[in-house]
């Protein structure tokens, strides 16, 4: 099956055109397994991002405020202190290119994971509401800045305009972007109450109303004792980008995060702000890609400021 689909190359990485998205070619045959054998759990949360869009944050949010009864955020020997965020909570995608679903069965409740599929291709239990799904999306003039500088890690010739035709024509992982972002965004729409969707800018803006949220929609909202203990500004103080990106454990040189396709993990935390795309696209490009994304979403409800 895989051979039979659509075939790109993207700069690191081959693609397989599947379900109408632009896969890497080893996601494909585990997607096709997760999407037959997943069986989500009522409490499960699935944490869902287009790569670079904040991932790595809203996993340390999540799992900052879930495992807050375990582990105060306060605490100097919470986990995150000692391990990166994707160290911390499984990366379905990867497990499932592994053949390692089995691992999954083993986690204790409630399971966090995280995923880079789109909403359209999760397994039918999932987008029939069996369980919960948080989504994280970010402007997308920053995210293919933030994904140069990532691909760069492992291709230091790849040019930022090769990447930005690619996101373009939507020939990226997982892409195209917008398609991505829709279909969580309508499934939210859909399903308030099993759709959470998140925007990277709006946590940059008030990081404490996002953890709130989070902590409520996974069904286990911060008490007045624990508002009153400050537990909010403890687990943002917490997964903060200056606090993460200070961690031993996420400098450079101190080990890779991920399994199947390592990288360092100094690579998640580069600059953690909006609007770098100022500091790297030529205005010409911005307006390009504003009124690629502009188009694809009119209409929708949805918009980047
Ligand atoms: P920049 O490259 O623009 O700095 P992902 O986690 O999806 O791979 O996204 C990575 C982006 O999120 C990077 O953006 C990274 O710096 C930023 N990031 C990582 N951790 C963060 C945090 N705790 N707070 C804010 N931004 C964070």
């Amino acid at each position: 099956l895989v051979e039979a689909l659509p075939r790109r190359q993207q700069s690191i990485l081959e693609l397989r055109l599947y379900q109408g998205f632009w896969l890497p070619e080893h996601w494909v045959p585990g997607t096709i397994v997760f999407q037959r054998r997943f069986s989500p759990r009522p409490d499960d949360v699935v944490l869902a991002s287009y790569p670079k869009c904040g991932t790595t944050w809203l996993k340390a949010l999540a799992f900052a405020a879930a495992a807050r009864g375990a582990h105060p955020p306060a605490s100097t020997a919470h986990p995150l202190r000692r391990l990166n965020p994707h160290d911390c909570i499984p990366f379905i995608d990867e497990i499932f290119a592994g053949g390692e679903h089995a691992k999954l069965d083993l986690l204790p409740s409630p399971r966090l994971m995280n995923t880079h599929l789109p909403y359209t291709l999760l397994p039918g239990p999932v987008t029939a509401g069996a369980c919960r799904v948080v989504y994280v999306c970010r402007d997308p003039k920053d995210m293919v800045v933030s994904l140069w500088h990532f691909l760069r890690r492992a291709k230091p010739d790849l040019s930022f305009a090769e990447t930005f035709e690619s996101v373009c024509d939507g020939t990226v992982a997982a892409g195209p972007v917008w398609d991505h972002v829709l279909s969580y965004w309508r499934a939210s729409v859909a399903r308030p109450d099993r759709v959470l969707f998140l925007k990277y800018e709006d946590l940059l803006r008030d990081a404490a109303a996002g953890v709130r949220r989070l902590a409520e929609f996974m069904g286990r909202p911060f008490s007045p004792a624990e508002e009153a203990a400050g537990d909010v500004a403890a687990v943002v103080e917490l997964c903060s980008f200056e606090e993460m990106k200070g961690l031993e454990v996420n400098k450079p040189g101190a080990g890779t995060a991920g399994r199947y396709r390592p990288m360092p993990r100094d690579a998640f935390f580069r600059k953690g702000v909006a609007g770098d795309w100022a500091n790297q696209m030529t205005p010409e490009m911005a307006a390009r890609l504003d009124g690629i994304v502009r188009e694809k979403l009119q209409g929708t409800g949805l918009a980047f400021a």
